[in-house]
């Protein structure tokens, strides 16, 4: 009798011990990005993998008793490409969640994230209408309108009348110019002319001596991050650094992996922008000190899309239990609120976007290095151009 209670409780640890192993197996959340990790925007995806890989280096690879597997997959800025890739992760890898990138990829991947029924972080993308593209799609990162229409708000109240804008030729560079404009014009100010410069391989110095020769007071440029620091480059090779012409943008002109390189060229640059890497808080200074450590390099605003779009799904796994389904992820996501290393920020109930505050900055030198030193604060920032539709 005691022999089968015995033999009958060995095997019922048996039947669990099969039970563990196959939960342990389906356990795994997948969670596959897809970023460029080649071509002109390498230097975008490697930051936003990093950031990524921190967050999940500094909480764990487990959460709510799943353990995390990321995948990352190289577009190479490429939307098709983009496009089978999150297909493959999709049927062949069967992720539980997305992580999208650079515009074109974000917007080609919607649709699948929207059929396949997957939650997706949007880790980069600045452009607006991504977020409309699928209900599955939630933003950590930023839109160009967040910043751009503060900038011109500051211009103008600050002097400047006549301002030529240079914005790289794509959707990002599309909005910027657009929300640049809007409060540009109602500020009293007048754009005189909005050149575009072409994304890959871009040259500025004919752009920036059409811009000089209309005699602007103001310059208002946006280049993607990994191309400021040709943009400073090539405005000291013209002389526009002491030509008097205010230079001005959103954050992306004055990158942070690119500031180290750039010399005394951008000293008393001021911009709009949702990160520093000198926000004073505790908690970007571990950030700064955890990535430099990591990469070897100084974390940018890029890298904060990364670290918050992990936050953002190991919170939301937390919050439903380790239930993937996406439709009760992205309930768990919506208005969802955190302290991020470049201040507090908060996941919009309505739109799905991000919530951040926005920092009028100026550049520095400190320690021997340029940095973006805030000025001046405007809290709770809301993409202007959802804001808009809605009224
Ligand atoms: C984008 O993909 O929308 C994007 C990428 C890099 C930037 C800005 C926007 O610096």
């Amino acid at each position: 009798m005691r022999i089968g209670y015995f033999a009958a409780a060995c095997l019922s640890v048996a039947i669990s011990g099969i039970a563990v192993g196959d939960a342990a197996a389906q356990d795994v959340v997948k969670i596959g990005v897809v970023i460029p990790m080649t071509g002109g925007l390498a230097s975008v995806g490697r930051e936003v993998a990093d950031g990524a890989k921190l967050y999940i280096q500094q909480y764990g690879e487990t959460v709510a008793g799943r353990k995390v597997e990321l995948i990352i997959r190289d577009d190479a800025g490429v939307p098709d490409a983009g496009k089978r890739l999150a297909q493959e992760l999709i049927v062949k890898d069967k992720v539980s969640f997305l992580g999208a990138g650079t515009t074109p990829t974000a917007m080609a991947m919607a649709p699948l994230a929207t059929e396949a029924k997957v939650a997706t972080a949007v880790m980069v993308s600045g452009t607006s209408v991504v977020t409309e593209r699928s209900p599955y799609y939630v933003r950590t990162s930023f839109t160009l309108g967040q910043q751009s229409g503060i900038i011109a708000d500051w211009a103008t109240q600050n002097g400047s009348k006549k301002a030529v804008a240079i914005v790289s030729d794509w959707a990002p560079g599309a909005e910027a110019s657009k929300v640049f404009d809007q409060h540009f014009t109602k500020g009293g100010g007048q754009v005189l002319d909005t050149l575009q410069v072409p994304l890959a391989n871009p040259d500025f110095a004919p752009f920036l001596q059409r811009a000089r020769d209309l005699q602007p007071d103001t310059l208002f440029v946006f280049v993607p991050a990994g191309q400021a620091g040709t943009l400073a480059r090539q405005f000291a090779e013209r002389g526009l650094d002491k030509s008097g012409i205010k230079l001005i943008g959103p954050g992306d002109i004055v990158d942070d992996d690119d500031l180290p390189g750039t010399g005394d060229t951008l000293l008393g640059v001021v911009t709009a922008g949702v990160y520093s890497a000198v926000h004073p808080s505790l908690i970007n200074k571990f950030y700064v000190a955890a990535y430099a450590k990591a990469t070897g390099h100084r974390a940018n605003f890029i890298s904060v899309g990364g670290y918050d779009g992990m936050r953002l799904i190991y919170s939301a796994l937390e919050k439903t239990g380790g239930n993937t389904n996406a439709d009760a992820v992205v309930a768990a996501m919506k208005g969802m609120k955190w302290e991020s290393p470049r201040g507090p920020i908060s996941i919009d109930p309505r739109t799905r976007d991000i919530v951040q505050n926005v920092y009028i900055r100026k550049i520095e030198r400190l320690d021997g290095e340029p940095w973006a030193v805030e000025i001046e604060t405007f809290e709770a920032v809301k993409d202007p151009l959802k804001e808009a539709a809605a009224q």
